[in-house]
């Protein structure tokens, strides 16, 4: 019997590459750019699988009767890129990779905090630039996380394992606030408060950091008044999808001191990221590196081959999305 003809809309890590290409036949996006929407509608009538990315953009339009796709198997845990009721309207299964991206994706959360609260960006420039002139005890003064407040907006799995990361390596006081209540046993351990809206966080944390999914009824999340009250020492960290964040008002908010500073590793509209944030000090910028490790990269290209066996070998899949 033919092999199922599956696509990868970008490269993968190469053993998850050779796992597949020994059951399938697999089409490689070889020279590694985007795919443009029309290239990716069209995919979905050649191929019997499409493995896209957050870098691909899937709309309800892609998506009509005369498909060959029969799965999306997404290579990351957000789907907010695919336009999910349209495609399951369509007939299409539609996976992801949820937890083998958590640690990674927290260690990143907590890299930013700790970046902009010791201005590490700030003197790195300074340094690279030759700009250091030596030692002095008021050279880049920043602020101790040990005491301070983690406010976690979206206690999922990653906003858990954040907030153990800083209350665990960094003594911090973790208070949180999820739609619904979060299961006990996964906060084992964990000594946080649940407050009852995404405001009183803000207005408690010294740091808010951000877990909560991007897309629908999450774009701008967090605007101009939760900017007010996390106040103007607050800093806020967004790993999680840009759009959740009013992207202006988080521009204006930084320009007028309203919040001292922000770790953004997530863009709205990425891989665009607006000329203001990037001329401030007060910002460490990343391109959305959450899940970049080998092991966990890896991890989540095996998770998709797993959802894919299942689902061409008639079982359930795994990690169906949403
Ligand atoms: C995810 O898995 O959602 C990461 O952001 C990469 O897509």
């Amino acid at each position: 019997m033919a092999q199922p003809k599956i696509l990868l809309t970008r490269r993968w890590p190469q053993a998850v590459e050779d796992r597949l290409s020994r059951d399938y036949d697999v089409t490689l996006n070889t020279d590694d750019t985007p795919m443009t929407a029309e290239q990716i509608g069209a995919a979905l009538g050649d191929y019997d699988a499409v493995c896209p990315t957050v870098s691909d953009s899937l709309p309800a339009a892609l998506f009509d009767s005369k498909m060959r796709t029969r799965i999306l198997g997404n290579y990351g845990v957000g789907v907010n890129h695919i336009d999910l009721d349209a495609a399951r309207a369509a007939g299409l299964t539609v996976t992801n990779t949820p937890g083998c991206l958590t640690d990674c994706t927290a260690d990143l959360a907590l890299t930013l905090m700790l970046m902009l609260a010791r201005r590490a960006g700030e003197g790195e420039r300074e340094l690279r630039r030759g700009d250091w002139s030596g030692w002095r005890p008021t050279h880049l003064i920043g602020t101790k996380l040990s005491g301070k407040t983690l406010g976690i907006v979206g206690m999922g799995r990653i906003g858990i394992a954040t907030a153990r990361r800083a209350q665990g390596g960094f003594g911090m006081k973790v208070v949180y606030y999820n739609r619904s209540e979060v299961d006990p046993a996964a906060l084992k351990g964990l000594e946080a408060e649940r407050l009852d809206t995404i405001d009183d966080v803000m207005a408690a944390a010294d740091v808010a950091s951000l877990h909560i999914p991007g897309g629908g009824a999450n774009a701008k999340t967090i605007g101009a008044a939760q900017f007010e009250k996390l106040g103007a020492s607050g800093m806020l960290i967004n790993t999680a999808r840009g759009d959740v964040v009013d992207q202006n008002a988080l521009i204006a908010a930084l320009e007028a001191g309203t919040i001292a500073g922000a770790g953004l590793d997530v863009y709205d509209g990425e891989p665009s990221v607006p000329e203001a944030l990037t001329r401030m000090e007060n910002v460490v910028l990343l391109p959305h590196l959450g899940s970049a490790t080998l092991e966990t990269r890896e991890a989540m290209g095996h998770m998709v081959a797993d959802n894919l066996d299942a689902f061409f070998a008639g079982r359930e899949v795994p990690n169906p999305a949403g």
